[in-house]
């Protein structure tokens, strides 16, 4: 991709759709999005998740494509450019910066789950998971996550390629790799879905993922200590409304300065809002059906729904220990869940070495290199958070090292990015600008500056305040 003088573009609307699609795929989908279901209590979190899906991560992936395409910079420089042409203050920066400090967090604990897909492939083809019960597949995954050499090789395995592949110049390789092996991880999801189906608890997981019970999103339970005190036993809370906010955010690659990034690549004649849709739908339904695949063994095998981060490692080497090609199709989904993350990851360590290049003239090499292992080391402090690992006892708010990082960037940076960034797009940059930029009909138009002006802002800002509340009133 671009040095620091000349800015390059996607060969094609098709290659731009499927690097994008590239970057929105990944381990928030299959890995996060199913423990976050799990967590948030099922159909209720999936059906705000998607409202949140469409009516503010989609406009907003169209207001961020767009500003990056106007700004042609990284993403500090093209919010700071584009103010300066409207006229406004230059701290409008600070969402680019915050995208950009915020990739660098997210990319040091995602390259450590990436890790785990790597070794996970291994231990497939290994045949490690034959005839496994859910007791064993608890034992092996947390055995692993605890091992402080293994979790090591394989994070920094994952951020070496992640390096490789910034470093050459993401467009070659990437474009390549991209449009055979995503459709190829869709096929062997369907495949897994159709296995679950048959084998697992289908109909608990139906009614688990789309019969939505709202007092499991919006009350949660009081604190032993209120309820002597006299308190109801549940409160009204925002909390997963939040997370399913943040999470719509993160499966979109959004507020992280990633989209940003990619759309400075856009040529003018791509439709932003066609490929939007097409990015936002591609991306749910690879989340729904990575639920669809794990929650008929989750339930079959009585695994715990709210058990967090090792859901799917712990559920579906299940599956691949019992059914026909069991090894074949553990590799197989393994190796391609490494490679959505991987084509994840490339996309979150661009806005820092995009921006870290425009500010030092550096070569492309060098930052990607600098950047890439900084972010490695910081996330050895996420892989030795789990399990019974050396750091694991270590608490921040009550959160583990890694759950910490994710509820910092998941839960208030991103959010507030998308907030500022809506209201930028909805009040800031004039009408005329944005529609000239856009090139959509009138109407559609009408739609999205409606959506991006008015809802985002509201929405995010609700939800806000009630949390500031809640810190506050406690
Ligand atoms: N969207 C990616 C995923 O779902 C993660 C990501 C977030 C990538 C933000 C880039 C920016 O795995």
């Amino acid at each position: 991709m671009a040095g620091a003088t000349q800015h390059a573009h996607w060969s094609s609307r098709w290659a731009f759709i499927m690097a994008a699609v590239g970057s929105a795929v990944g381990l928030g989908n299959i890995w996060k999005f199913p423990y976050e279901a799990g967590q948030g209590g099922g159909g209720a979190f999936v059906m705000v998740y998607l409202l949140f899906v469409f009516f503010i991560g989609t406009p907003m992936l169209v207001a961020e494509l767009s500003l990056g395409r106007r700004g042609q910079l990284s993403p500090v420089g093209t919010m700071k450019k584009i103010a300066q042409e409207e006229k406004k203050s230059h701290w409008w920066g600070l969402i680019g910066w915050s995208g950009v400090v915020g990739a660098f967090i997210v990319i040091s604990f995602y390259s450590v789950v990436g890790g785990w897909t790597l070794a996970y492939m291994v231990k497939a083809a290994m045949g490690s998971f034959s005839g496994i019960d859910a007791a064993t597949a608890e034992s092996t995954f947390v055995g692993y996550i605890s091992d402080p050499v293994m979790t090591l090789v394989s994070h920094f395995a994952f951020m070496a390629i992640t390096i490789f592949i910034v470093a050459k110049g993401v467009q070659g390789g990437l474009e390549k790799a991209v449009t055979v092996l995503m459709p190829a991880l869709f096929a062997i999801l369907i495949i897994l879905v159709i296995y679950s189906g048959f084998t697992g608890d289908f109909a608990k997981t139906i009614d688990f993922l789309f019969n939505p019970d709202f007092n499991e999103l919006l009350y949660k339970p009081n604190t032993p200590e209120a309820i002597a005190a006299g308190a109801p036993a549940q409160r009204f809370s925002f909390d997963m409304v939040l997370q399913a906010l943040g999470q719509s955010f993160f499966s979109l690659s959004l507020a992280l300065g990633s989209i940003m990034t990619y759309g400075s690549y856009l040529t003018k004649d791509v439709k932003i809002g066609r490929s939007a849709v097409t990015i936002a739908a591609a991306d749910s339904s690879v989340a729904l059906m990575a639920g669809l695949a794990i929650f008929p063994i989750v339930f079959a095998y009585g695994l715990d729904v709210a058990g967090g981060g090792g859901l799917v490692f712990m559920s579906l080497p299940i599956a691949f220990g019992q059914m026909p090609l069991g090894i074949v199709f553990g590799t197989l989904f393994f190796g391609l869940l490494a490679v959505a993350a991987i084509t994840s990851s490339i996309s979150l360590l661009e806005p820092p070495v995009s921006y870290v290049e425009e500010k030092t003239g550096w070569n492309r090499r060098k930052v990607a290199i600098t950047m890439g292992v900084a972010a490695g080391v910081l996330g050895i402090l996420s892989a030795y958070s789990q399990g019974t690992n050396m750091l694991a006892d270590v608490r921040i708010f009550g959160l583990n090292i890694m759950d910490a990082k994710d509820f910092l960037t998941n839960n208030i940076m991103m959010p507030l990015a998308g907030l500022f960034t809506a209201l930028f797009v909805g009040w800031f940059v004039t009408r005329k600008s944005m529609m000239e930029e856009l090139a959509m009909e009138d109407k559609t138009f009408r739609i999205w500056y409606f959506l991006a002006r008015f809802v985002s802002p509201t929405a995010i800002g609700i939800i806000f305040i009630k949390l500031i509340y809640d810190t506050i009133v406690g």
